[in-house]
């Protein structure tokens, strides 16, 4: 794989490539849209990465060519990158260029080949892959010495300002920081994280995973507006974030917000409830237990967060009828992707009914995958 990446790469840049990086997409255990509130996530990192292959170029030119894309390269010049200059797949890469170079890291140009098996458009991630990867091999290249938080920050900064998505900061610290084996509890206001074992294997279960194909957009306005109302109540409530409140003060909280902004409040915090309700089974070794709390956040972002939609819906009733022990939507929502704990024993009539499920309402056909912890962004070569 490594050799042809580097044949590849001589094909299109005319060089060889100085080496091979990789960072993976991911799917969020638990902790959904609690880290644009300073609350707490549990990502594990998919086995699907994004390969940037690469070499220096002293011209400051910097020239893309992506695999999964029209045959052609896109050439910037380093020096005029700016927001809203690079359109398409190529915003993500150049936006890292330009994070780094506007945070006065000392980089050039580059030659880079991108090749990717993380869905697209299906919450998997696939962008903070592509920012992670690119920072991972600019940071080899360059010698800027740059951590894996520190690459993952960049990498958001990208997304944030250059791209235009005002996304928290899980999914490209997934990506940076993510073990294998391990899930990332992390704390997105101190960035304080702990590898939490995970072998789900060993257990009898499996994580499926359920992409229906419903693409999903968080460019389009509805995430940076739900952003914004958790940030409105915050406010309201004179707290720094929504991480501040407590369980204990919510139903008071709920009586002085408005009617529009107190389910997403109470989503927010009991969403991180559940996560420490996770560490709390993991720790103790009763993944079985996993199960409901999964549904709890099924049902949390259907009704109060209101980011589900019909079919990340029906994938996640379908599996749980089926016998799975919990489900729930992943990621930002308005479609993407589900993931379902099964034993092991019963992968095959799950997905089944969730594909049959999917057939009688008139759905395309769900694409279904188990997925184990993954290691995070690396250099391959
Ligand atoms: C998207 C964003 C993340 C996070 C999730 C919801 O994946 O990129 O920062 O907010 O949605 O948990």
């Amino acid at each position: 794989m490594i050799d042809q990446a580097a044949t590849d790469f001589e094909a299109v840049h005319g060089a060889r490539p100085s080496g091979v990086w990789a960072a993976p997409g991911r799917v969020n255990l638990i902790g959904e849209h609690t880290d644009y509130n300073d609350g707490f996530v549990l990502p594990i990192a998919l086995p699907h990465a994004t390969r940037v292959t690469a070499r220096r170029r002293e011209d400051r030119r910097i020239r893309l060519y992506s695999a999964q894309g029209d045959g052609t390269i896109t050439d910037l010049a380093l020096d005029g990158l700016a927001p809203g200059v690079v359109a398409s797949w190529a915003a993500y890469p150049a936006g890292v260029f330009w994070a780094l170079a506007e945070a006065g890291h000392a980089i050039g140009g580059a030659d880079l080949l991108v090749d990717s098996d993380v869905p697209t458009g299906a919450g998997l991630s696939s962008s903070a892959a592509l920012e992670c990867a690119t920072a991972a091999a600019l940071n080899d290249l360059y010698e800027l010495g740059l951590s894996a938080p520190e690459i993952a920050l960049l990498a958001q900064r990208a997304e944030n300002a250059f791209v235009g998505v005002p996304c928290g900061v899980m999914d490209q610290m997934a990506s940076a920081c993510c073990t294998d084996g391990a899930a990332l509890f992390l704390d997105t206001r101190t960035l304080e994280q702990r590898h939490v074992p995970l072998d789900l294997e060993a257990a009898g279960f499996r994580l499926l995973v359920i992409d229906t194909r419903v693409k999903h957009d968080l460019g389009d306005g509805a995430y940076a507006s739900l952003r914004a109302g958790c940030e409105r109540a915050a406010e309201l409530l004179g707290l720094a974030a929504l991480r501040d409140l407590p369980a204990g003060g919510l139903a008071a909280a709920l009586e002085r917000l408005p009617a529009e902004l107190a389910p997403l409040v109470r989503h927010v915090v009991t969403e991180n409830q559940r996560v420490a309700e996770t560490i709390k089974h993991l720790d103790g070794g009763r993944i079985a237990e996993l199960g409901p709390v999964l549904t709890a956040g099924h049902a949390s972002l259907r009704d109060d967060y209101r980011v589900s939609c019909p079919e990340t819906d029906l994938a996640v009733e379908a599996a749980v009828a089926a016998g799975a022990l919990g489900a729930r939507m992943t990621g930002g929502g308005f479609g993407g992707s589900v993931i379902a704990l099964v034993a092991a024993g019963d992968v095959a009539p799950v997905s089944d009914a969730v594909r049959a499920a999917f057939r009688s309402a008139g759905y395309a056909e769900p694409v279904l995958f188990t997925a184990v912890p993954s290691p995070g962004a690396r250099r391959l070569a």
